[in-house]
């Protein structure tokens, strides 16, 4: 969404004129790429007969593509921007993550993008390409390398257009918590129509980390729009919802309920007027940090980083971009989706800046940033590596 996104008219009918409303945004030029390979192929063919005869060692080049080559099983290092391949040498597919640490395992929920990207007509001015909804995937690992799939844990409902969950809707950043008291396992995440315009949060619960999830509900957080979210859960098991509100012109931050399932219905208003998405949210040393995206659809651009030392309501102070260097100004081409506080064997935690580089004219080949983050003072700052290792 962008900083001008309520200004769009409101298409009330999109569900109806769903199939008529859909622009093919990476069909024709995927179409020219593909009629452009075939006439290679068969000049290379008919050259390749041709040439038989004289030079029998004439082979057609093979096309391939060597990005989905450099992550794999055998591979002992994070490599971002690369195809993350899960235990099965699958790419993973898993956008807008967030992750649990539950018995000494990390579970990994997200959006599964899959199928053609299109341009709903009610999304043309701000570019809101979309893929049809699928539902959220779930892969889980113990050293944060071998990813092992554990299924569409959420899928998309095909048979109800009213259901949120329906496939012309948005469900989007899936966050999982688990709760002490009831056993359970609670996932929120961004509800929404095609037109990004009733803006909910949606409550789903498991008895197990794998799922499968049973969806509740969505609704506004003490009747506000949200929008882009994310939990974060105290070290007193207290959980709060960040979500971006207002027409994402601010972030809000309410207390969940003790069983993790509603709003207590305490909120605080924090970076208003600063059009805030993508947020995360961490702890250390006794303060809270934020790090989320400015508003520019799927577009990259400057991280945002904030420090709040007193409480998680606030007060927020703003300490700018956290990314440093080369391609800071687009956070590596990559919007945050989740900070992973990781405890390695020297006992001193790590927090992991994972964040998702989208290509919105082919969701499904989206791809991961995950960086670790330094401080510079009370500054999380970010620095990229062409691969580390997470052990
Ligand atoms: C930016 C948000 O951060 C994403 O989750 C998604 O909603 C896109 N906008 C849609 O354009």
């Amino acid at each position: 969404m962008n900083e001008n996104s309520h200004l769009l008219p409101f298409s009330k009918n999109a569900c109806d004129v769903y199939h008529r409303q859909r622009r093919y945004y990476s069909y024709l030029p995927s179409c020219r790429i593909t009629i452009t390979i075939l006439c290679i192929c068969f000049f290379l063919v008919l050259t390749n007969k041709h040439f038989q005869g004289i030079q029998s060692t004439t082979t057609i080049p093979i096309i391939s593509s060597s990005s989905t080559l450099d992550y794999n099983n055998e591979n002992k290092y994070i490599h971002s921007g690369s195809v993350f391949l899960d235990t099965q040498n699958k790419p993973i597919n898993a956008h807008g993550g967030g992750f649990l640490f539950y018995n000494n395992t990390y579970y990994w929920y997200g959006e599964i993008k899959v199928g053609e990207t299109y341009l709903p007509i009610s999304n043309e001015e701000w570019g809101g390409t979309r893929v049809d909804l699928t539902g959220i995937s779930c892969y889980s690992s113990t050293d944060l390398l071998h990813w092992r799939y554990n299924g569409n844990v959420l899928p998309a409902v095909t048979n109800d257009t009213e259901h949120d969950l329906y496939i012309d809707k948005v469900a989007e950043r899936p966050k999982v918590v688990y709760n002490e008291q009831t056993n359970k396992f609670v996932m929120w995440l961004h509800i929404d129509s095609m037109d990004y315009k009733r803006a909910r949060s949606g409550v789903a619960i498991s008895d197990r980390p794998e799922g499968p999830f049973t969806y509740r509900h969505s609704f506004r957080p003490n009747n506000q729009m949200a929008r882009d979210l994310t939990i974060f859960v105290d070290d007193d098991t207290r959980a709060y919802l960040f979500y971006s509100s207002e027409d994402n012109a601010a972030i809000h931050v309410s207390e969940l309920s003790d069983d993790y399932l509603s709003t207590k219905g305490n909120y605080s208003r924090i970076f208003v007027g600063r059009y805030m998405e993508a947020p995360t949210v961490f702890k250390k040393d006794g303060a809270y940090y934020f790090i989320g995206s400015g508003c520019t659809a799927w577009k990259p651009n400057a991280a945002r980083s904030a420090v709040s030392y007193k409480s998680i309501f606030g007060p927020w102070k703003e300490l700018g971009n956290p990314a440093r260097g080369l391609d800071a100004n687009t956070t590596f081409h990559s919007q945050s989706t989740y900070v992973l506080p990781v405890v390695g064997d020297s006992s001193s935690e790590r927090f992991i800046f994972i964040a998702d580089i989208w290509n919105e004219m082919n969701l499904s080949d989206s791809r991961y940033v995950w960086l670790l983050i330094s401080f510079e003072e009370e500054r999380p700052t970010i620095h990229w590596h062409d691969e580390w290792s997470p052990s």
